[in-house]
Order: structure tokens, then C-alpha cells, then sequence
């Protein structure tokens, strides 16, 4: 469930149990249920005792973020109550991207990500040193990161942002009276911004701004993918559309342009729930890691999301309760910056939560 305020955790084995049964139902086999709940309740405990807090973002498997997280949610949901907890202990069930940012929301606290392995090929497609020598190539352009992005690069930043509210940073800056945004890494992302924003973009790869008109707005972006996300094509699109005419497709805007201008929704994870929660439809497909596809089915059993897909991010598929359980046993894996990037990341990074 895609929510900002805590949830609550059952006391005992039964209770969890029970609570995961209800939830699961027809989601995940009853014997996966039974074993998984004994792990979730030995973290819940163990959670208590060390006034841990746990963060699941959408992408968690099933019985992980139906049992144990405090909070789930989005990228921007999750880091601005990683910015606030008063918990000794954030466990951020999520990729080491997502838990580079509470650290730098919250350097006081221990951060862990229960595997040192969560990756994000996009957070892997860019270094700080592409970020200074696209600087000198667009100069004057702020530079905007998206949270996909390690906490070096987005100390070398003006702004960050998430999928949620991409469209809102960008349109900030250029109503600013900015012509040139530089808005790395992902290139689809950026794409898909910049046509709903009616500016050009331009590959920055290996371009200068030279021959730009001066007065034309344009994004200038980088070339790398979703390694999840540019798998969806347009024959996806269709395909579902044969299969059920009546079906509500949401994707999420790290798709290709090409898929997105097939769909009829395009938004975060967090957008994805809130369509689904908010608006009647016969039935519902969403083009993203298709994990989310179960967890939202576990949790509007009345809606019907049609859950043909089997695309997972082998990132966060790292993320189990057994390594969530090791991670609290054993305080690891911790989330170590140094000072000076935690200092300079958190500006552009306090700007993605202000700018919703
Ligand atoms: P959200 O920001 O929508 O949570 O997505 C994060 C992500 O990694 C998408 O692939
Ligand atoms: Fe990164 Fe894509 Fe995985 Fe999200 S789904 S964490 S963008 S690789």
C-alpha cells in the first residue's frame, strides 16, 4: 500500500500470519505465505528492539511488502520520510541509489540496504565527471539529476527529481527563463518530460549548444535506459489492447516515447496506485516492473490489473526478507558518504522534495 503514514505491525506469529494471508490470498502459495511470515514476524521484532524503520518501495516482492515495511511507496515518497523518521535505524527496502539519498536526508541515522548488490543501470550510466564536462559543453544550463542517479553525481547537481514530479522541476526552471535544462540520465525520461512540456530536446552525448537557436527551450539529455523499461514496445501495447478492449495501460515515463504515446496513462509508481485507487475501470495493465502488477492486486482485490508480465528489475529482485532479517541481525549493509557529498547532494536533493 502506497502510504505516508506508518502501518501497523502485528504483536505475534498468528497475527502476521493471518495479515499476510488476508492480503496474499491467490498471490503468492499459502506454504511461501507460512514460511515468509515466520522471517517478517522475527523482523518486526527485531525491528522494535533496534527502532529500525523500514522503507519498501512498489517494487518489493510480494510478502516482503506486504509484512514488514513501516512505509512503502514511491522514490519521492519514500526519501521524504527518510528526510523525517526519528528512528535510529532506516532499512530502506529498495535499490542503493534510494538509500544513498536517506543517508544524505538523514546523515545522523545508520541506513542499510539489506544487499550491496541493488544496483540501477541507470544510476550506473553516469559519472560525476560526465556531469562536469556536460557543464562546460552547455554552460549556464542547470544541471538536473534524476534520484536514478549515485549520490556523486548528484552532488555535481542543481536540482534532482523523480518521475513524480520531472515535469514540475523542469517547467520551474524554464519559467525561470532558462533555454537550455541539462536533465540526465535517462533519455526516455527525459523525452517523454520535454514532449509534455512542448520543448525540444537534443542528445547531449557528444553535442555542444552551438547551433541552437537561443531563444528556443530545450532539454538536454543523456543515453541511458531503464534496463526494465526499454523492454515494453509497442506490440506490448497492442497486444493487451487485443486480448481486453476495455483495459486502462498506465506506463511508467522511463518507457520509450514511442510506447508512451500508445498508453493511456503515464506516471510514477505513486500515480500508478492512485489511478487505480481512485478511478473505475473494468481493468487495469501497467507497463513497469511487473511486481507492482501483484502488489496492487493484493491490494484493491475489488479492481482487476491484468498481470500477464513477468519483467522483473534484477536490482531490486535482491531485496528478500531473508537478507532483511541478516540486514538487522548483522547491521548491514551500511550506506557510508563522504561529508563533502553529502553536504553538496543535499541541496538539489531538499529541492526534488519541495518541488511536488
Ligand atoms: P518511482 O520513482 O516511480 O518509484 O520509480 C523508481 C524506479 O526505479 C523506476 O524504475
Ligand atoms: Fe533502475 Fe530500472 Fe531497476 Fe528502476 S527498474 S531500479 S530504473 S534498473
Amino acid at each position: 500500500m502506497a502510504t505516508t503514514s506508518p502501518m501497523t505491525v502485528p504483536a505475534s506469529f498468528e497475527a502476521t500470519l493471518a495479515s499476510m494471508r488476508k492480503k496474499l490470498k491467490g498471490i503468492v502459495p499459502d506454504f511461501e505465505i507460512q514460511m515468509k511470515a515466520e522471517l517478517a514476524h522475527q523482523i518486526n521484532i527485531l525491528k522494535k528492539e533496534l527502532n529500525a524503520i523500514i522503507l519498501g518501495h512498489n517494487y518489493m516482492e510480494p510478502a516482503l511488502y506486504h509484512s514488514v515495511p513501516d512505509h512503502t511507496g514511491d522514490s519521492l515518497q519514500l526519501s521524504s520520510i527518510a528526510s523525517k523518521t526519528s528512528a535510529d535505524i532506516i532499512v530502506f527496502c529498495g535499490v542503493w541509489f534510494m538509500g544513498e539519498t536517506a543517508k544524505v536526508l538523514n546523515p545522523q541515522k545508520t541506513v542499510l540496504v539489506p544487499s550491496e548488490h541493488a544496483g540501477c543501470s541507470l544510476a550506473e550510466g553516469i559519472h560525476a565527471e560526465d556531469v562536469i564536462e556536460l557543464r562546460k559543453r552547455f554552460p549556464g544550463a542547470p544541471v538536473v539529476s534524476y534520484v536514478n542517479t549515485y549520490a556523486s553525481v548528484k552532488a555535481e547537481s542543481d536540482y534532482c527529481c523523480t518521475s513524480g514530479n520531472a515535469d514540475k522541476v523542469l517547467k520551474y526552471l524554464f519559467d525561470q527563463g532558462h533555454k537550455r535544462v541539462i536533465f540526465i540520465p535517462d533519455e526516455y525520461l527525459a523525452r517523454n518530460t520535454a514532449d509534455q512540456l512542448n520543448v525540444a530536446y537534443l542528445a547531449g552525448n557528444d553535442a555542444t549548444g552551438e547551433n541552437l537557436p537561443a531563444d528556443t527551450p530545450v532539454v538536454i539529455g543523456w543515453n541511458v535506459h531503464c534496463e526494465v523499461h526499454e523492454l515494453f514496445t509497442v506490440q506490448d501495447v497492442e497486444n493487451v489492447r487485443r486480448q481486453h478492449s476495455d483495459v486502462v495501460i498506465i506506463a511508467h515515463p522511463e518507457c520509450h516515447p514511442d510506447v508512451i504515446a500508445h498508453v493511456d496513462v503515464t506516471g510514477s509508481t505513486k500515480t500508478m496506485i492512485d489511478y487505480i485507487k481512485e478511478v473505475d475501470a473494468p481493468r487495469y495493465a501497467l507497463l513497469t516492473e511487473c511486481t507492482m502488477g501483484d502488489n496492487v492486486a493484493a491490494e484493491f482485490p475489488n479492481k482487476e490489473v491484468v498481470r500477464a508480465c513477468s519483467l522483473r528489475c534484477k536490482h531490486m529482485n535482491q531485496i528478500t526478507l531473508e537478507d532483511t532479517l541478516e540486514a538487522l541481525k548483522k547491521i548491514q549493509y551500511k550506506v557510508e558518504l563522504a561529508p563533502d557529498i553529502i553536504q553538496r547532494a543535499k541541496q538539489p536533493i531538499d529541492r526534488m522534495i519541495q518541488i511536488r
